[in-house]
């Protein structure tokens, strides 16, 4: 249990650092079930000639998505985000399942035909691979967290297009942030290279460790590419073992 002087500390942090992104605010929680999404501006960015007015505006889409206290919050406003869909018509969110406090997540590229009719990500073909490799490494599917860079389908199983990416990036960090985990394990090239900013190839990436905003990132083959390519499940595998080791030293839950 963290000691209320820390997290104090981490949420001046915080607001310090979205105050540097956003300019000065104060946020005003409602006594409501209602989530309140405006601000009242500070003086310095008040509409000139209103200088008694408490000028409200309503959020950005950003300052929502900061404003994500838990990843139930986040999940509401991913089913209301337009930005998130693909060209694919009627698609259902697929954002995320597992531990919402896990110190693992791993991090595919986006759902297909099975993952948008369950609505939850790695449940068909390739899914049962990834459980696979994870219960090799004594992982049960409700002790990690997985989800994926984009949160709907993109038609016919395309890869997801580079602004599609970009537009669910900033979800995906938040979710990252909310979960907190101490180890990321991107599933082929497009997460990979998606959370790295480096346009690559995967055995480029591979099998190593990553720094990514203060958090350790590996990446590996895409389950669905081990099932084309079963020659690549010893490096997979390798890769997976390293994965463990470092979680243990880490102290993974
Ligand atoms: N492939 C992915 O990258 N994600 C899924 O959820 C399913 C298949």
């Amino acid at each position: 249990m963290p000691e209320p002087k820390d997290l104090i500390e981490k949420a001046e942090r915080y607001l310090k650092q979205q105050q540097e992104m956003y300019g000065k605010f104060s946020v005003s929680l409602s006594n409501t079930d209602e989530k309140n999404d405006t601000v009242e501006q500070s003086d310095d960015i008040k509409r000139p000639g209103s200088p008694q007015s408490k000028a409200k505006r309503e959020l950005t889409q950003d300052e929502k998505i900061a404003a994500c206290q838990t990843l139930d919050e986040l999940k509401s406003l991913c089913k209301n985000a337009d930005e998130l869909k693909t060209d694919l018509q009627g698609t259902n969110l697929v954002f995320g399942v597992g531990d919402p406090k896990a110190d693992l997540i791993v991090i595919g590229e986006a759902p297909g035909y099975n993952e948008d009719q369950q609505g939850e990500p790695f449940v068909g073909e390739a899914g049962q691979l990834l459980d696979k490799i994870m219960n090799a490494i004594n992982f049960s599917r409700d002790e990690i967290y997985i989800t994926n860079i984009l949160k709907h389908r993109p038609p016919n199983n395309r890869d997801p297009k580079q602004e599609e990416r970009q537009r669910s990036l900033p979800y995906l960090l938040r979710q990252i942030e909310l979960i907190d985990p101490k180890l990321i394990l991107c599933v082929g090239r497009i997460s990979a290279t998606t959370l790295l900013g480096e346009d690559t190839s995967l055995s480029k990436l591979r099998g190593e460790f990553h720094s990514f905003h203060g958090r350790e990132l590996m990446a590996t083959y895409h389950p669905a590419a081990l099932l084309r390519n079963p020659k690549w499940k010893r490096h997979a595998w390798e890769d997976v073992q390293k994965l463990r080791k470092r979680y243990n030293e880490l102290g993974g839950k």
